[in-house]
């Protein structure tokens, strides 16, 4: 039954139609429990707060598989100027960017030309920008991106999704980079070609490459809610100690929040991945995927005014 609504949300995910229709709507279906406002302005008391409590942040402008360069600019502008607010504002807090949002699916020097934009003004704050990994038709464009970005810019970093074949292979290739990476499990509908299709094998290959990074003495962004990864990782920075500043959790804004705040208690560094936007179909429809639980919330939000 899991099986079955993880694939019915994941197909819904890509639905064009009901992605116009969401975007008409707002942030009904409870969305607005696990996004931060449909504008960075009405984020900025959220993050003041998360900060506040002890948690850091990474934030998202909700938007992907933009396919005209005037959307793929205006992506680009309304990230430059949540930049500019994050400083402003002295939010403590990274940025996180869809690379189709940004051009990809259009060209790679399109998408090559916005990351400077972004990350050259990032770099002025100090403020890390992360290239989410999106499906795996887009993978190995973006880990090439990546590498190209990071051979100028050291605020930048990346995400491995364990649940794919290739996973420790690219792990290994961008041990060169000294990469910042977050490993996650991974968030997309996949074949069995190229993604293990039994959770087991993802989880086991998550705690494999987690150890696979850290013992690089690479920086670690474990970004799970699942217990069992977060003790793995402790376990293991305890056997090697690993000091806390090599390391931290991330998880989404919403998302096991009392599991978040005894990691804070514990000293761990925590971040918080906070999207915002009028674009928050595709991601919540994958939230769904991942958690059925979830469709109580959205019920929630639908029949509430
Ligand atoms: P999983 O879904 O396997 O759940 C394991 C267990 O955790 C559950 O059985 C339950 O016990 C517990 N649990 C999970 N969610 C819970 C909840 N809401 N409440 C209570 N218990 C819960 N993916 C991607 O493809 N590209 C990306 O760039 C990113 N980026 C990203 C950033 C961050 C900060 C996070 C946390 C995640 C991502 N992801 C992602 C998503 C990721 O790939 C994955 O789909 C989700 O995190 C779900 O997998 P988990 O590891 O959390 O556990």
């Amino acid at each position: 039954m899991e099986v079955i609504s993880k694939r019915f949300f994941l197909y819904l995910s890509y639905n064009k139609a009901l992605d116009r229709m969401a975007k008409r709507w707002g942030s009904k279906f409870g969305a607005n429990k696990i996004i931060g406002g449909q504008t960075f302005s009405q984020a900025i008391p959220l993050i003041t707060q998360l900060n506040q409590e002890g948690f850091q942040v990474t934030v998202d402008h909700l938007g992907e598989f933009v396919d005209s360069v005037d959307d793929a600019r205006e992506h680009v502008r309304e990230c430059i100027e949540s930049i500019k607010a994050i400083a402003y504002h002295q939010l403590d807090t990274e940025m996180s960017v869809k690379l189709t949002s940004l051009g990809l699916d259009i060209s790679r020097d399109l998408v090559l030309e916005h990351m400077e934009l972004i990350l050259s003004k990032a770099k002025e704050y100090g403020i890390t920008v992360t290239l989410d990994m999106e499906d795996s038709s887009r993978c190995p464009a973006i880990l090439d991106i990546y590498k190209t970005l990071r051979q100028k810019y050291e605020n930048v970093g990346t995400v491995i999704q364990s649940y794919l074949y290739r996973s420790d292979q690219d792990v290994d290739d961008l041990k060169q980079f000294s990469p910042y990476l977050r490993l996650v499990k991974g968030a997309y509908k996949e074949s069995g070609k190229v993604a293990f299709p039994e959770k087991q094998k993802v989880d086991e290959n998550l705690k494999h490459l987690i150890k696979k990074q850290l013992l690089n003495g690479h920086y670690t962004a474990v970004a799970s809610h699942d217990e069992a990864m977060i003790d793995y990782t402790i376990g293991l920075v305890k056997e090697h100690n690993i000091p806390n500043d090599r390391f931290e959790f991330q998880m989404l804004y919403g998302m096991r929040n009392q599991l978040q705040s005894d990691l804070v208690k514990k000293g761990y560094t925590v971040r918080i991945y906070l999207p915002y936007g009028e674009d928050w179909y595709g991601y919540f429809m994958r939230r769904l995927a991942e958690r059925p639980a979830n469709i109580a919330f959205a019920l929630k939000g639908i029949f509430s005014k």
